[in-house]
């Protein structure tokens, strides 16, 4: 597929992959510009940089496996040095992100919470003043009862709509759950949005990413940005 921004999103992914040092255990995100990212990583891998790499979804694993990336697990690990990843919007002064329309937030948040440093990468498309400008947040849920769940998602303010995939079936995550994608408009209270959405019964996660990016590097038309938590 003819991605316009796929020249940016290179050029992001490329410069993140360069954080990468030798020995380090680094976290692989995912979606289109993760991918380049993977990519890059590969090719140093292949010039004889060595690091263990943990995948946020079973699509950035075999990518990885395929290019000979070394994989491993948090039964080997503790800790991830730094990891990588691509958000869908991302709050200019708060460095705040909406994740998940790749439908691997669950995991990409697990890595991100043990991560001592999360590095995004995007184009300049992705950057909001308000995180909830053009994207619902996506939330993981239990399939059991998710109608019960999408309710309480109601109550909180959103239009919830449960996600299918392209051929009309409902989406199920790799962890065997559901995507809910709520619309809130745009968000004033980020934090305690998370908050409230993470006690309500059913909910496993949500793709509001809170004061967890240090690095987010920007693609656009006169080179990549750098901004810093
Ligand atoms: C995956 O669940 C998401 O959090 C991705 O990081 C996000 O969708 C970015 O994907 P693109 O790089 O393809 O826009």
């Amino acid at each position: 597929v003819d991605d316009p921004a796929a020249n940016l999103k290179r050029e992001a992914g490329e410069q993140a992959a360069l954080l990468v040092e030798g020995g380090m255990v680094v976290g692989l995100g995912t979606g289109s510009t993760a991918a380049f990212v993977i990519a890059a990583l590969a090719r140093r891998h292949q010039e004889g940089l060595r690091f263990t790499a943990i995948a946020t979804s079973e699509r950035s694993a075999k990518q990885a496996r395929d290019l000979g990336i070394e994989l491993s697990d948090f039964g080997h690990h503790d800790a991830i040095d730094l990891t990588i990843d691509g958000a869908d919007e991302i709050e200019r002064g708060s460095l705040n992100l909406i994740k998940g329309l790749g439908g691997a937030l669950l995991r990409e948040k697990i890595v991100a919470a043990a991560s001592r440093k999360l590095v995004i990468i995007a184009d300049e498309r992705k950057m909001v003043r308000h995180l909830g400008e053009h994207t619902a947040v996506p939330v993981e849920v239990t399939p059991f009862g998710w109608e019960s769940t999408a309710r309480q998602l109601g109550v909180l303010g959103a239009r919830v709509s449960a996600r299918h995939d392209r051929v009309g079936t409902l989406f199920v995550t790799d962890g065997g759950n559901m995507i809910l994608d709520c619309n809130f408009g745009v968000i004033d209270d980020p934090a305690g949005l998370e908050r409230r959405i993470g006690e309500i019964v059913g909910v496993i996660e949500s793709g509001l990413f809170i004061q967890r990016a240090s690095l987010v590097l920007v693609a656009g038309a006169d080179g990549v940005a750098r901004y810093e938590r």
